[in-house]
């Protein structure tokens, strides 16, 4: 059986991309491999954490491209040249439009830290999430993985993962709890089964 063929997307830290290469590790994922990381920046860590795996890695510049097309037409044309067969957005905090969603439907998956329908959309990612879960007064909240479509967040829902916000809270200590007890295993998990479902199909 062949095995998928995943890259991931990272802007930032990539603790989400260093949870996949120790899933892969592990063999909690064995039915996809990690061949290809990009980022968006030139300096995110989550690179570094590319190289340290021997994982291929590209830095994919929207300001030298200056247009969304060309920015999208690059990716697309670095998945094509390596027979990409996943896609998985881990911190990747640029928003994709319908011809590239359109384009690998079902075929892209995103961690979103909190229980979709809440705290989603335009405008909440990264920490903002947690300072709005905060500002509202949530008493649980956690992370979602989806499949993305041409609506932000708006994705078919693969699996989510409740967390509980203590008192005290800070949206960094949360934004912490959110990623250890949910992101960093449901992440993993929605990938193994989503590269298995394509490496039988192979
Ligand atoms: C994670 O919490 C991820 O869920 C979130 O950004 C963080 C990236 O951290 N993603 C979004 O908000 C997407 N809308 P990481 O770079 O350490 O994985």
């Amino acid at each position: 059986m062949l095995k998928a063929k995943i890259a991931v997307l990272v802007s930032g830290g990539g603790t989400n991309l260093q949870a996949l290469i120790d899933a892969q590790n592990s063999g909690i994922i064995h039915s996809g491999e990690i061949v290809l990381v990009i980022s968006n920046h030139a300096d995110a860590y989550a690179l570094t954490r590319a190289e340290k795996a021997g994982i291929e890695s590209l830095y994919i510049s929207k300001k030298e491209l200056k247009t969304q097309e060309a920015f999208e037409s690059a990716i697309m044309t670095a998945l094509e040249e390596r027979g990409i067969d996943l896609i998985v957005l881990a911190g990747f905090m640029s928003i994709l439009s319908e011809r590239f969603t359109a384009r690998y439907d079902h075929r892209i998956i995103n961690i979103h830290p909190s229980l979709i329908p809440s705290f989603c959309g335009q405008g909440f990612y990264g920490l903002h999430v947690h300072e709005a879960a905060l500002a509202k007064g949530v008493k649980v909240t956690g992370a979602t993985v989806h499949f993305v479509n041409e609506i932000p967040d708006g994705g078919e829902i693969i699996a989510q993962k409740a967390v509980e916000v203590q008192d005290g809270d800070t949206p960094e200590v949360l934004q912490r709890r959110v990623m250890e007890q949910a992101e960093w295993i449901i992440l993993p998990q929605a990938v193994e089964r989503i590269a298995e479902q394509i490496s039988n199909a192979n």
